[in-house]
């Protein structure tokens, strides 16, 4: 079995089938240059020579994140050659959004623990954790493929519940045969450290932040092996089945190239430095697996326990971004801080302002208000009672940065439902505040609302509405009209590069 990493937790997992054919499944679709979503570049960027990379087989897409699901590369695929497209259960309400615009991809739905056989000798398994929370990673399915002898697990984006029975059924998906080889693929994502330090700009308050920043990522670490331990005989320890090896994933985005090189050189912690933290750890802690981190351009050899780099992936042209001077360049820079819309919506334009009206107080008590009276972790009612006049406001600005009203929608004990109240910015206290075109274009799904990098954010405050309006589950129809958006745009001759740079003009 090999592993062509193409860089983010884009892998190319090649078995061979038992009459000696190679089978090909891509783990993830995002190699566009820019995310959607995100309105963020990739990091490294991979460029395709069709001519010379090895066919695809399958597609499976994680889950629907942008930089995941990337309708771009999907399109660009379906246009060359018939592929099938392996969906977890989670995105089956997609499907009519595929099955529209990738007329030469054959979809197929993966049941959590289910197993199929793509070709005979081969087996591909779905597993989904059950968590208990609400984020905006619940539709996640991690995969498990095949050969008969070893086996690559791919955890993308989601992490194994600390609850006992999650574990065990990990464990088990883990061992039910005994494998030559499982070789676990994990992701690591630490963008929020990064946005953090382009915020901070200044070299010796970022190299504070970054210090601070590792040594709690570091604790974390340390907490995946001490649980075990500290749960005991409670929790199956997985990185003890025979066999088992971990390669590193790393979820890089980072502020477009082509509008400022040295923020986008930032990696508060690259994956070589999380890949020495974990050497000494596995150590510390009697694991002594094999390690490292997946580098794109380099293919894998996954057999006898280990997966070992057995040269450069074909037909695929990959920024090194782990090189030493790329990596120690970064440390010094002077950072100005990136654009960020400080005050303007994405698209700042005159709309239609009684039809947002309309649109902000339907998402507030069809969306907003029942999900967070029921969420146990920030609770509505409590923050009511926490509040200095008893009523929880949102502040929306209509208009443009230029010219606009502010309207503010407030929910108390006596009233049914959010109702606006229309007073003036500056004379009331409000809990969160958003630009009205920023919601109807999320509404609309022409934005995201992991356009991280467009909007300052007060830290002071909560973006409810947002962290409501992200959550996957609770918003199927708004991820459906952003994938349709994408795919109606390539289909024009749209490329993601246009729609994110033009994010960032003033
Ligand atoms: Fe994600």
């Amino acid at each position: 079995m090999i592993l062509h990493s193409l860089g983010h937790s884009e892998v190319l997992i090649e078995v061979s089938d038992s009459t000696g054919l190679p089978y090909r499944l891509l783990s993830d679709s995002w190699l566009s240059r820019y995310s959607v979503g995100d309105y963020m570049e990739r990091n490294p960027v991979v460029e395709i020579d069709w001519e010379s990379f090895p066919r695809i087989d399958a597609v499976f897409v994680s889950h629907s994140h942008a930089d995941h699901l990337d309708p771009y590369f999907l399109t660009d695929l379906s246009e060359r050659y018939g592929f099938e497209l392996l969906l977890p259960e989670t995105l089956a309400y997609l499907v009519p959004v595929f099955e529209a615009y990738l007329k030469n991809a054959r979809i197929r739905i993966l049941k959590n623990l289910e197993s199929y056989s793509p070709r005979p000798g081969i087996t591909v398994s779905g597993l989904i954790f059950q968590n208990d929370g609400v984020g905006n990673e619940e539709d996640v399915m991690t995969l498990k493929v095949e050969d008969g002898t070893d086996c690559a697990y791919l955890e993308i984006d989601t992490l194994p519940p600390e609850i006992p029975e999650e574990r065990e059924k990990l464990s088990a998906f883990l061992s039910d045969k005994p494998y030559g080889t499982i070789c676990y693929v994990a992701t690591r994502n630490e963008l929020e450290g990064n946005l953090k330090i382009h915020d901070i700009g200044v070299p010796n308050e970022r190299k504070k932040f970054e210090k601070e920043y590792v040594r709690e990522r570091g604790e974390w670490m340390e907490w995946q092996y001490a649980m075990f331990d500290e749960y005991e005989t409670e929790f199956e320890d997985f990185t003890k089945i025979r066999g088992f090896c971990r390669l590193f994933a790393g979820q890089w985005l980072r502020y477009p190239k082509a509008l400022d090189a040295d923020i986008a050189a930032v990696n508060v912690l690259p994956l070589p430095e999380i890949l020495t933290i974990e050497r000494e750890l596995a150590k510390k802690y009697g694991r002594d697996f094999p390690q490292d981190f997946l580098e794109a351009g380099v293919s894998y050899l996954v057999k006898n326990g280990k997966a070992e780099r057995v040269g450069t992936v074909p037909g695929i042209k990959a920024e090194a971004v782990f090189s030493k001077a790329a990596l120690e360049s970064r440390k010094d820079v002077s950072l100005v801080p990136p654009v960020k819309r400080a005050f303007a919506p994405v698209r700042d334009e005159e709309r239609d302002v009684a039809k947002q009206d309309k649109l902000v107080l339907g998402l507030l008590n069809g969306r907003f208000l029942a999900t967070k009276l029921a969420d146990p972790d920030d609770n509505l009612k409590n923050l009511v009672l926490q509040s200095s006049d008893g009523a929880y406001r949102v502040l929306v600005r209509f208009g443009t940065s230029k010219s606009f009203v502010c309207k503010t929608y407030a929910w108390d004990f006596s009233k049914t439902g959010f109702v606006r109240e229309g007073l003036q910015e500056g004379k009331i206290r409000f809990d969160e505040d958003y630009w009205a075109n920023d919601l109807e274009d999320f509404f609309e799904g022409t934005q995201e609302l992991y356009s991280n990098f467009l909007h300052k954010l007060d830290s002071d405050k909560g973006y409810r509405l947002w962290t409501v309006l992200w959550n996957n589950f609770l918003n199927h129809d708004l991820v459906q009209k952003k994938y349709a958006f994408h795919f109606e745009w390539r289909s024009r001759g749209g490329k993601p590069d246009d729609f994110v740079l033009v994010g960032y003009k003033k």
